[in-house]
């Protein structure tokens, strides 16, 4: 039998989710900037969610051989006994238990990234959730062994900490939110969405009942065409060598220098702004639509849209769709969700709402860099034919980096094209990452 010990599976889930390809975390949230100071948080009594049946999953044990349909799971679990705690959509949460001790491990067996409890929550959150609990009463210190190994949601976004006893510790959910990792995002967001588990239900065991949701399958919608959003123009992209820069979370004071850049240039953007800073710079909107970029909706305020209800999504787009419109005369057809994460109720809304869904395929992780080499190594580095490249003109080591990404795209032979351009026809509700 193989033991392995808690640090064991907290460090490798760690190396796993730094390793991982998925990218969530591609934008800065305006609200989200560091803070040093430990605040408490809000911690109270509450009870532990239901566990999951197994049999539901299609399971006939709960031992780490039911995880085999899970590699990057059963590889951190090792030999254990498993409880499942949550199994929604995408996400399965399961309790491992050895003599070592318990342990509660998180997977997106979409992407095969898994997390530990803690890598739930951010390093300062860990903090003020030990110390908090500690101030509860309910830690003896913010070190103890094992505290935060065992942390899940319940269907309203409260964040549970279950105690080696048993016993259990709330965190509210609008309290719940800051703490959070883009993991903790993720585990949160398809536990609060509910729905059933429908991860690698491909590769569970011959003969197994199969968990899929049976969910009313609407029709597509017909295809949109182009140039609503501005940034129209006649270039052919079947011909030339396209790609589109986008650039997010504005606009802001770097934005006009950014636009004197580009027209210096004769290159094209797509701006996802966010309609709270439309207002404050309605100038600077109506000129992106006079030379030709295209104006697009990032939401209002960047929350995460998962965690809002239908009503919540389309209050953000509808108001930030206002905005632009009111600054630039033009309503935008393409959108881009903070963090790059929608669910079905998200994309429901952004459909009746007539908004394609803008991701991207080249992420310069400019936000997290800030430096000019750095993104401007990433932008060339992934460039390519089709590409979606994404940056943020909120930072100004980005709009320092822009004319010699530019300039150097542009002698690799690629016209930069507005998103809209580049992809023709976008159909509501339905996302894209690249020109293919
Ligand atoms: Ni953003």
């Amino acid at each position: 039998m193989t033991v392995r010990t808690r640090r064991t599976w907290l460090t490798r889930a760690l190396a796993l989710a730094a390793g991982s390809a998925l990218l969530l975390v591609g934008c800065s949230s305006p609200s989200g900037s560091g803070d040093d100071e430990v605040e408490p948080v809000d911690v109270t009594s509450a009870t532990a969610p239901a566990l999951v049946d197994p049999a539901s999953l299609g399971w006939e044990s709960a031992d780490a051989s039911a995880l085999a349909a899970y590699p990057a799971l059963a590889e951190l679990a090792g030999d254990c006994g498993v409880e499942v705690v949550a199994a929604a959509r995408q996400v399965l949460g399961v309790r491992c238990s050895s003599d070592a001790g318990a342990s509660v491990l998180y997977s997106d067996t979409t992407s095969d990234q898994v997390w530990s409890a803690a890598d739930l929550v951010v390093e300062d959150g860990r903090t003020r959730l030990a110390d908090s609990l500690v101030a509860a009463g309910a830690a003896a210190s913010a070190d103890a062994p094992g505290l935060l190994d065992d942390l899940r949601f319940d269907a309203a976004g409260n964040l549970l900490v279950v105690m080696g006893d048993g016993t259990t510790w709330q965190v509210p959910a609008t309290e719940a939110g800051e703490l959070l990792s883009d993991g903790g995002r993720v585990v949160r967001g398809a536990v609060r969405a509910g729905g059933d588990f429908t991860g690698s239900s491909a590769q569970a065991p011959a003969g197994a009942p199969v968990v899929a949701a049976a969910s009313l399958q609407l029709p597509p919608p017909a295809a949109k065409p182009r140039g609503t959003g501005g940034g129209g123009g006649d270039v052919d992209c079947s011909v030339l060598k396209c790609l589109a820069i986008t650039f997010d979370d504005g606009p802001g004071p770097y934005t006009e220098k950014l636009l004197d850049i580009l027209a210096a240039r004769d290159a094209k953007a797509t701006f996802f702004m966010l309609g709270s800073l439309v207002g404050g710079r309605p100038d600077t909107v109506k000129r992106m639509v006079d030379e030709g970029h295209e104006v697009a909706n990032h939401s209002w305020n960047h929350p995460d849209l998962r965690t809002l209800d239908a009503a919540g999504v389309a209050s953000q787009m509808s108001r930030t769709q206002d905005a632009i419109e009111a600054a630039s005369g033009v309503r935008p057809d393409l959108m881009r969700p903070p963090y790059g994460a929608t669910n079905d109720t998200v994309l429901s809304v952004l459909r009746d709402q007539g908004l394609a869904v803008i991701n991207w395929d080249v992420d310069t992780e400019d936000w997290k860099n800030r430096n000019v080499a750095e993104t401007t190594s990433r932008a060339l580095s992934g460039a390519h034919q089709g590409a979606i490249i994404l940056f943020h003109d909120i930072h100004p080591s980005t709009v320092d980096a822009a004319p010699g990404i530019i300039d150097a795209l542009q002698s690799q032979g690629y016209t930069l094209v507005t998103v809209g351009n580049l992809l023709g026809e976008t159909t509501p509700g339905t996302k894209y990452f690249s020109a293919k």
